[in-house]
């Protein structure tokens, strides 16, 4: 396996790992410190209000994108191959949804605010599919978020280019409700046809 596949598959097993962990039982149950999300008896814990700024500049929140289904994927733009991965794997979703993926938010969280300012996210997710909304915010607001929807992250300077630094993160693309509570998970590594299929089956549900 090239070094790029490995990383690609290991960051898969790593967010299966971190999924098997967050749907324990007693997870679901909702200790104090672990209630970020959802502290209802039987809901994943996963998800909650934030506060961020979106690809064009607009201070957005969670509550903007109720009514509809939301996307939320977290990485960053200077990502080598996971994050490409996984907004393939989205864009070409939403594709195969045509006019039903107007119900559904597709949401990038940048990880590494400090470098993804509105205008970098929104030449990048714009790469991408014109669909898929980059979200910002300072350092305080984007590691709220993620703390909320149980995303690690770490940073890795890169000894070949002084300054320069990757992050290693997990890579799940969770699928909230219009009342934006959790529904279920996926991957960089999940299948665009299964991914579209299982949108179109929640979609037409309602
Ligand atoms: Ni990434």
């Amino acid at each position: 396996m090239s070094p790029r596949l490995l990383s690609i598959v290991f960051t898969g097993l790593v967010a299966g790992a971190i999924l098997a962990f967050l749907t324990l039982p007693g997870l679901r149950q909702g200790s104090a410190d672990l209630a970020v999300g959802k502290q209802t008896t039987g809901k994943a814990l996963v998800g909650g209000p934030f506060k961020l700024t979106d690809h064009t500049g607009k201070a957005v929140t969670d509550a903007d994108y109720r009514g509809r289904y939301m996307l939320v994927y977290f990485g960053y733009t200077y990502c080598p191959d996971v994050c490409p991965a996984g907004l393939q794997v989205i864009s070409a979703a939403l594709d195969q949804l045509g006019d039903k993926a107007q119900r559904v938010a597709p949401l990038f969280i940048t990880l590494d605010p400090a470098r993804d300012t509105p205008a970098k996210l929104a030449e990048y997710v714009g790469s991408f599919n014109p669909r898929i909304i980059g979200l910002t915010g300072s350092a305080e607001e984007t590691a709220a978020v993620a703390k909320a929807y149980r995303v690690y992250s770490k940073k890795i300077a890169d000894e070949k280019s002084p300054g320069s630094y990757t992050l290693d993160h997990t890579s799940i693309i969770y699928l909230m409700d219009p009342q934006g509570e959790f529904v279920t998970h996926f991957t960089h590594l999940t299948n665009v046809d299964q991914l579209a299929a299982q949108l179109r089956k929640v979609l037409e549900a309602r």
